[in-house]
């Protein structure tokens, strides 16, 4: 039985900016940023654009999209590293902003940008014990990635959600599980104490730790019999651009190639993956799949029957390499999908802009919501029609979380 995504879309926040302008305000070459980090635009949530919003706004574009139905979803997965609530998680908002069924399981996931993995595999290990009963999984990756202004690690943030449906004979990717190779070990690489925001990093270790967790993984993977080294594209998790490059002269160098060879392949093996990343950023638990969506965006149709190679590395550590292949069809259905539609109606906002919210967003989390506003149930009259987008308003005077619906065109 052929298990993996069926459909795929992603929102991202309405603002980003251009690294070039970051680049000149902070007074480096853009250079660095363009090419020796390989980023070119960062998206930037505004107050209204949380994680749950974002996740709504990703899952209800797939639905419509999609054509699916949320009535049939028994299973419905949230990774995040953003959560909004130490107890109440993403996937129970989910739940009433979709109207899934009342006899849906829902849970959030935790192991910095693994999470949306462990989703993954979990919703296809429940499908192929059959406790799915004939239902599909959602699995929602949802996150904003900050790191302090003026740090290394400024350009290399994001945000965004990435929403996939789990099924069995899946219209895009099947992916084979039970050959994927794990690894894990605890380090400091990258790291959010409670109390903060913005994510801690020991910047250069955590490269090599994405390195040393992709052989690690690649091993365990290779090490089991019958698993194959012939994929056509490889998918990496993508903080930035350029670990990507890293990790394919890497893993190429442990298949055998030469760091020459390895970057002469890149531009077919790995650069369709890494157009939308480019232009949004790192999305923390849904960078890998974005990455997938840039490349069945551009090239399902010429990869059908094909395999391919996924990497998901969240660190702390753990990383898996996992097989899958491109169904048949998928080059029809993925134009179908439009993918790239949510990065088309973007608006460019300056670098000034860009600081005055990051300045802000220390309480957006204890901002009072307009008077008079409910937490929406999703229910009655508040219910969103096809083409309105879900927006976080604040907390109300018991601290709950306010969502809204805002109509768009
Ligand atoms: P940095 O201090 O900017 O590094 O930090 P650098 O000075 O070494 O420069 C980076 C590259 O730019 C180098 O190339 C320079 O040579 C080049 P490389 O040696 O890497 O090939 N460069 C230039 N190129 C062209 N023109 C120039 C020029 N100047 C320099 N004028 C770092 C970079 C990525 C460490 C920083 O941005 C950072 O800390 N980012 C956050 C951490 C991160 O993204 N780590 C990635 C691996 S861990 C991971 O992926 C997990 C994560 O997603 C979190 C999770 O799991 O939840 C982060």
């Amino acid at each position: 039985m052929q298990v993996g995504i069926d459909a795929v879309s992603f929102a991202v926040p309405e603002g980003y900016i251009d690294l070039g302008e970051l680049a000149e305000a902070r007074g480096i070459p853009p250079e660095k940023y363009f090419s020796g980090l390989g980023v070119r635009q960062m998206a930037v949530a505004a107050f209204h654009e949380d994680p749950v919003a974002m996740a709504a706004n990703a899952a209800r574009r797939l639905f419509r999209q999609s054509g699916a139905s949320v009535d049939e979803v028994g299973l419905c997965i949230v990774g995040t590293e953003t959560a909004v609530d130490h107890a109440k998680p993403v996937a129970v908002y989910l739940h009433s902003l979709l109207g899934l069924p009342s006899t849906c399981r829902v849970f959030e996931t935790k192991h910095a940008c693994f999470g949306g993995t462990a989703g993954i595999l979990h919703a296809i290990d429940w499908i192929r014990s059959g406790s799915h009963r004939g239902r599909s999984a959602l699995v929602v990756c949802t996150d904003i990635a900050r790191y302090p202004l003026q740090t290394a690690g400024e350009p290399t943030q994001g945000a965004g959600a990435v929403a996939m449906l789990i099924r069995e004979r899946p219209r895009l990717l099947a992916i084979d599980a039970a050959r994927s190779g794990s690894y894990a070990r605890d380090v400091y690489d990258f790291w959010r104490p409670l109390a903060r925001k913005d994510a801690l990093t020991d910047g250069h270790f955590s490269v090599q730790c994405y390195l040393e967790a992709l052989s690690g993984s690649y091993q365990a993977f290779r090490s089991q019999p019958g698993a194959s080294d012939a994929f056509d594209r490889y998918c990496y998790h993508v903080p930035y651009g350029k670990m990507a490059r890293k990790a394919h002269r890497h893993l190429r160098g442990l298949q055998g190639l030469d760091e020459a060879a390895a970057d002469a392949q890149f531009e077919q093996e790995v650069a369709p993956s890494l157009i939308f990343p480019s232009l949004v950023g790192n999305v923390y638990t849904g960078s890998l799949y974005l990455a997938v969506a840039s490349l069945l965006h551009h090239q399902a149709a010429r990869l059908e029957g094909r395999p391919i190679a996924l990497f998901s590395y969240g660190s702390g550590c753990v990383a898996e390499f996992f097989p899958a292949t491109v169904q048949p069809g998928a080059g029809a259905f993925a134009a179908a999908l439009q993918l790239d539609q949510p990065l088309t109606q973007r608006t460019k906002l300056s670098i000034p802009a860009y600081e005055s919210i990051r300045n802000a967003d220390d309480t957006n989390d204890t901002r009072q919501a307009p008077p008079g506003m409910e937490p929406w149930s999703g229910q009655g009259t508040d219910t969103p029609s096809l083409h309105d987008q879900v927006v976080y308003l604040g907390i109300d005077t018991a601290e709950r979380r306010v969502y809204k619906n805002r109509t768009t065109a």
